[in-house]
């Protein structure tokens, strides 16, 4: 499919990943469908548009127009069916679940028109995994945005050996028409490009904070300070959520059955703890008001 016959984008969840590549969209002009089966979760994300978009004029960073346009793009949905009916790429961005993501997928190749591109933004599961369940394999493939989504430039376009070409293109040109800039895998990888490198990153973090080398804070300001970053790793993992490090992890180690690949132990405590980030308003952290 060529990039200009992408007029309508369904974004399927609309949680931490979802609500913002919704809006990402939008802004972009795109007419945006985000669905999630979670009312609280939908009022959550129509009530961060609320919020984000006046703010962003207020700043200067937006007309007033653009802001309304946006708004009228992005509509919020529950039922998956009337989401889908007209979608002509869908970037899926549900719960780290293998089970859950291929149900979901069985009923978008149900539910959406022929033509339509189905991507997956999922951190780790790489897009065979949900193409066999589909009839279009050719037209699946990994479109991996990074938090928050509406900031980070990257998005990593997997090419899957059952993925064609005009479907890797138009994601890479999607890509860009959302004012991203993307990276083409040539191959599927565990991680892709960027969750790699930075599980190196975290895993050494948290080996430093396990054996007592020095506090979570001091290895964020160490980060920051003497390498650059915007923010340390244990900042960037209650942004992420610690839940999803854990499925990670947990990910990797049901794969390799190495227990090197276990999550660390401060990890399964905080998950267990159910103090994951941001989003639940302490993890390594304490948060007020999202802050
Ligand atoms: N949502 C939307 N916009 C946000 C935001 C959020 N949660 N947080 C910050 N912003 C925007 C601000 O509005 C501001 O925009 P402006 O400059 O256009 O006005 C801009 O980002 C800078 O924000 P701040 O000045 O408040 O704060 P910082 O300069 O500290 O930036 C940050 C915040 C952008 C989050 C920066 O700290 C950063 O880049 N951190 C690293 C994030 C990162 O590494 N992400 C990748 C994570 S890995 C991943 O996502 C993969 C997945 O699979 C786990």
């Amino acid at each position: 499919m060529d990039v200009n016959q992408i007029k309508r984008i369904l974004v399927v969840g609309a949680g931490n990943m979802g609500h913002q590549i919704s809006l990402a969209c939008a802004l972009a002009g795109f007419k945006t469908n985000c669905c999630d089966s979670s009312k609280t979760q939908l009022k959550k994300a129509e009530a961060f548009v609320q919020s984000y978009l006046p703010g962003r004029v207020a700043k200067g960073k937006l007309t007033e127009e653009a802001a309304k346009a946006a708004a009228k793009n992005l509509r919020f949905y529950s039922n998956l069916e009337e989401a889908a009916a007209e979608a002509d790429f869908v970037i899926e961005a549900v719960t780290e679940k293998l089970d859950l993501k291929r149900e979901v997928f069985k009923q978008l190749d149900r539910l959406c028109p022929k033509h339509a591109i189905l991507a997956t933004n999922s951190s780790f599961f790489v897009s065979s995994l949900l193409a066999r369940v589909t009839e279009r394999p050719g037209q699946v493939c990994n479109m991996h945005f990074f938090n928050p989504a509406l900031v980070m430039k990257c998005v990593e376009v997997v090419q899957g050996p059952h993925t064609s070409a005009e479907t890797a293109a138009a994601a890479m040109a999607l890509a860009k028409k959302l004012g991203k800039v993307p990276v083409l895998l040539h191959k599927e990888i565990y991680g892709f490009l960027v969750n790699r490198i930075l599980a190196r990153i975290t895993e050494e973090a948290l080996f430093l904070l396990d054996t007592g080398v020095a506090s979570a804070e001091d290895i964020d300001s160490a980060v920051v300070n003497a390498l650059g970053h915007p923010m340390g790793p244990f900042r960037l993992m209650d942004l992420t959520g610690i839940d999803l490090s854990y499925h990670i992890s947990m990910e990797r180690y049901r794969r390799t059955g190495d227990p090197k690949d276990k999550p660390s132990p401060t990890v399964v405590e905080k998950y267990v703890k159910g103090e994951w980030g941001r989003k639940t308003g302490r993890g390594f952290y304490r948060y007020d008001d999202d802050k």
